[in-house]
């Protein structure tokens, strides 16, 4: 055998590994074997304590395996194949395990591949602590099973449960509940059953209801690839026996109705035109009766296409090309479904989401929600109630901060097409993403649609927009001042409206000070209130523009994604972003309203510029001076803008 240092889990220079005899004698043969094993992606859960590099290393050690970089290896150069090589060291294996593990631990998950003579293996290695759920619900979002481990002479602990809760909860039904340490309590029966009790009570209480139990030594190798003579009670199988031949995931989803995301269109020419995807469940074939959603219109399949020519029917798992034997519209982010079962479509759901990032979630705020390649923007409500990990205990919860989880209910801006994530995975989990860093800020699973959103309709209106403003003779847009308290944004913001209203323009001025003595007098000055603030005279300075009016708005409004949000809900070009630069120097000396002395004796709480912070906007329409420009001038300079660009 060549040698292969170069392998991703290569723990040392001068590691070799084993690969079967059928290598040596048939490559070909080998190969096509190889290529058509099922694959099974599964997480061990545990911490170091608990034996757990001990036992990838176990794994990977007895299973005779063979890494996939080896095997693209040997497809480039089959003639190289050779002798076979020697075994690698156990310990050193497992060191670099553990060394590799823990310098990945705060990057992400470490993913090891091997294979046996009837399946290949993808094994997701993450840490066992608390403050890295984020990485074991990564780690669990792809896995068919999971491997619980328990130290024998410890027994089932807090943690334990919550692996098993985090396993559950991402959909993981194939549980293995993995006794480790046998070696260490004399291969005793009695504590290995007692064990397993144990587990099944609380396993039970979560909805497990079907786990498998085995009594294991991953230092010593018992039960791992042959039954051990140190256990003559058990009689179950090996813990390699049971993840060779345990059902994967995308069997069981082939039995399901068909689903398919359209990933692209492809359209080389005007003769053809397909989509394509990856097949989440059911199966496909010429003939069948499709529905596209969320449009909801149907169409009958008339070709499957792959690479490889086309197909009598696809399954689940397989990334397809489907055409119709009609030109219905269909486009990247649909999905395609069996005309008679097709999921459903909403725009507000129940979910429960796990929060991966350092920022706390922001109730209120528009995240993007990506759900496979439908991609929407989304708001949170604060959550039902949050869940302690350790003890299972549903706590009250104003919103929700790193490695926490809740049950939230939210809000999409676009229906969606989905199902729920204990039917299918795919059309069931999430990500949320902060829209400002493109971060993933969080996982989620949808439960339920919430049905109040679909009993409300949109009515039909003839008098619109078009017709308001045609009446009023005029554009409508937004002036949207931003800047600290006491910068002149009030000032200004009036002297803009007399000179409008001098024109005979249409005008509305909607200004912080008053509008919160109304329509927002429940809100005070936390991040929460200042988001709903502003979402809520955002849609009223977009009521107002649908009625024909020119708005201009005086608002702190001190975060960028909120500023976003409302330029998003308008049609493009009729917001201007107005940035009323003063410096907080500057500012806090004229105050005034008294207000900046208030907050810096302590007085006043969460006061923009000193203890709340303000974001500058990055590309402003127009940006005003006020250390250099007069209230009048800068009047002017705004006017001449908007009535250059509108006529
Ligand atoms: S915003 O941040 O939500 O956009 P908004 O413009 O409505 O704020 O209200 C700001 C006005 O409220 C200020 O001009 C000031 O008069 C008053 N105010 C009272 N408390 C605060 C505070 N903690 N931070 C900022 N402004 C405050």
């Amino acid at each position: 055998m060549t040698d292969t240092n170069t392998s991703s889990a290569t723990p040392s220079g001068d590691a070799k590994y084993v690969v079967d005899d059928l290598i040596a004698q048939d490559i070909d043969a080998y190969l096509d074997q190889h290529q058509h094993k099922t694959m099974l992606r599964f997480i061990t859960c545990g911490s170091v304590d608990d034996g757990k590099s001990t036992l990838i290393g176990r794994l990977l050690y007895d299973s005779k395996m063979i890494f996939e970089d080896q095997l693209a290896a040997l497809e480039d150069d089959s003639k190289k194949v050779g002798t076979q090589g020697q075994d690698i060291d156990f310990a050193l294996l497992v060191d670099g395990l553990a060394a590799e593990r823990e310098q990945g631990i705060t990057i992400d998950v470490a993913y090891r591949f091997f294979g046996t003579e009837k399946r290949k293996f993808i094994v997701a290695d993450t840490p066992g602590h608390e403050q890295y759920t984020r990485n074991m619900v990564t780690g669990a979002s792809t896995a068919d099973l999971a491997v619980i481990l328990i130290d024998a002479r410890k027994g089932v602990l807090t943690q334990t449960r919550r692996h098993s809760f985090l396993a559950h909860l991402i959909g993981i039904r194939n549980i293995v509940l993995a006794v480790n340490k046998m070696d260490l309590v004399d291969y005793d029966q009695s504590t290995y059953e007692h064990i397993v009790a144990d587990y099944r009570t609380f396993a039970s209480e979560i909805g497990i209801e079907h786990f498998v139990p085995m009594p294991i030594s991953g230092f010593k190798g018992d039960n791992i690839t042959s039954l051990s003579e140190n256990t003559p009670w058990y009689d179950g199988p090996t813990l390699v026996q049971h993840l060779e031949t345990v059902e994967v995931l995308s069997s069981v989803n082939q039995e399901k109705p068909f689903r398919m995301a359209v990933q692209w269109v492809n359209r080389p020419n005007l003769d053809f035109r397909g989509f394509s995807g990856l097949i989440a469940t059911g199966s496909v074939k010429p003939g069948d009766k499709v529905r596209v959603l969320p449009s909801g219109k149907t169409s009958t399949v008339s070709k499957v296409v792959t690479m490889d020519g086309d197909l009598d029917e696809a399954v689940a798992g397989q990334s397809v090309t489907i055409c119709f034997d009609d030109e219905i519209d269909c486009s990247r982010g649909d999905v395609i479904a069996a005309a008679d079962a097709p999921p459903e479509v909403s725009d507000q759901f129940e979910s429960t989401l796990v929060w991966m990032n350092d920022e706390a979630l922001q109730v209120g705020r528009g995240y993007w929600l990506k759900l496979g390649s439908q991609m929407v923007s989304v708001t949170v409500q604060q959550p039902k109630y949050k869940i302690d990990v350790n003890t299972l205990d549903q706590l009250a919860a104003k919103t929700l901060e790193l490695n926490e989880i809740g049950v939230a209910e939210i809000s999409t801006d676009k229906s969606i097409v989905f199902e729920a994530y204990a039917d299918n995975r795919s059309l069931g989990g999430f990500i949320l993403i902060d829209k400002m860093t493109n971060a993933t800020v969080a996982a989620g699973m949808l439960h339920f649609s919430l049905r109040r959103a679909q009993n409300v309709h949109w009515q039909a209106i003839d008098i619109g927009r078009k017709q308001h403003a045609d009446l009023k003779n005029q554009t409508p847009a937004v002036l949207w001042f931003t800047g600290l308290s006491g910068s002149g944004k009030s000032t200004i913001a009036n002297l803009v409206e007399k000179k409008l209203h001098r024109m005979n323009r249409h005008t509305f001025l909607l200004d912080g000070d008053n509008v919160r003595h109304g329509l927002n007098k429940d809100l005070g000055f936390t991040e929460a209130d200042r988001i709903e603030n502003i979402r809520r005279v955002g849609e009223v300075s977009k009521l107002m523009t649908d009625a024909g009016l020119i708005v201009v708005t005086a608002f702190i409004s001190p975060f960028r994604a909120e500023r976003e949000m409302v330029r998003a809900m308008l049609p493009e070009g009729e917001f201007y972003e107005v940035f009323i630069d003063t410096p907080l120097a500057v500012a806090e000396e004229r105050d005034v309203k008294g207000l900046y002395k208030k907050a810096r004796s302590g007085e006043l709480k969460n006061f923009t510029g000193i203890d709340s912070p303000y974001e500058a906007p990055e590309e402003p329409e127009i940006r005003i001076d006020t250390t250099t420009m007069s209230p009048e001038d800068a009047a002017t300079l705004i006017v001449d803008t908007l009535m250059g660009d509108v006529q």
